[in-house]
């Protein structure tokens, strides 16, 4: 009789692989027999299967294009407002008005930079900090036209992945941070550096460090209690973050904040 038929009529099928015996004989090893109805029925679940998957992978692509569409959109839109605040400030001559539209700009430009980030980045969920403040702090050194000569930049920072409640915090933060010490630390064409430091601590804790070698924090205020919206916006990210900050003040500023 034909195999076909006999399978047909309900006989099993030996499957697994052929052994050589040491007589020279070969053997097939029986590891499992199944019908030749129940293969193509397993054949047919697993094709269902993988199509069934295949759906569910393109819904997340496409997730994942909205994803990033929307950080893309959003790093557009507060493009836009920063745009829209350099062309007011052009409108005036006054010094003072001017800073105080650039530094708005800047706290613009450190969220748009992180969406900036994220819709770039391979893992959607995350982003790289440490790449992400050093291009911050690059961006605030040009913007404050600060010569490279006269204010150094000493970075030192491990690769942290952080997800996006705790970026925009942090970013606003280090804006804040880095622009006090290039506005104040440094007055009159003072020479110096400011260093930036990032690492993990314990228990899944991660260190970070602003510090100048300048003028020093004024000795009557301490970084809690300013009246200055600079600060106080500090200490109200630093709690978002369930973070703590230090204020140093030995041979400058060092702000240092662990979360
Ligand atoms: N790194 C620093 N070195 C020296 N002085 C500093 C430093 N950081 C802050 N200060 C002082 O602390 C004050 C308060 O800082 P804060 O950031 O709150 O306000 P601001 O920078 O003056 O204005 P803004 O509210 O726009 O940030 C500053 O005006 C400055 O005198
Ligand atoms: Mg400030």
């Amino acid at each position: 009789m034909k195999l076909s038929l006999l399978e047909e009529a309900g006989a099993t099928i030996l499957t697994g692989k052929t052994r050589k015996m040491t007589n020279g004989h070969s053997v097939i090893e029986k590891t499992k027999s199944k019908t030749k109805t129940q293969l193509i029925n397993e054949l047919k679940k697993s094709l269902q299967r993988i199509s069934e998957l295949e759906k569910a992978l393109a819904k997340c692509e496409q997730h994942e294009i909205l994803l990033r569409e929307i950080h893309h959109r959003a790093r557009n839109n507060m493009q836009i407002i920063s745009s829209l605040l350099r062309i007011q400030s052009k409108k005036t001559k006054e010094k003072e008005l001017q800073d105080i539209l650039r530094i708005c700009q800047n706290r613009i430009r450190s969220m748009s930079l992180i969406h900036e980030k994220f819709s770039c980045s391979k893992d959607l969920a995350k982003i790289e900090l440490a790449q992400y403040i050093h291009d911050l702090a690059i961006h605030l050194f040009h913007s404050h036209g600060v010569d490279p000569d006269i204010i150094k930049l000493n970075s030192g920072m491990e690769d942290i992945q952080i997800d996006i409640n705790r970026a925009i915090p942090i970013g606003l933060i280090v804006n804040e941070l880095i622009t006090n010490s290039l506005r104040h630390a440094f007055p009159d064409g003072k020479k110096g550096e400011i260093q930036i430091k990032l690492h993990p601590i314990n228990q899944g804790k991660f260190e970070f460090v602003v510090k100048d070698n300048g003028v020093g924090f004024p000795k009557d205020s301490g970084s809690c209690d300013s009246d200055s919206l600079g600060m106080q916006l500090v200490n109200c990210l630093v709690e978002q973050i369930d973070g703590n900050i230090e204020l140093h003040r030995e041979g400058g500023t060092q702000f240092k904040i662990t979360f």
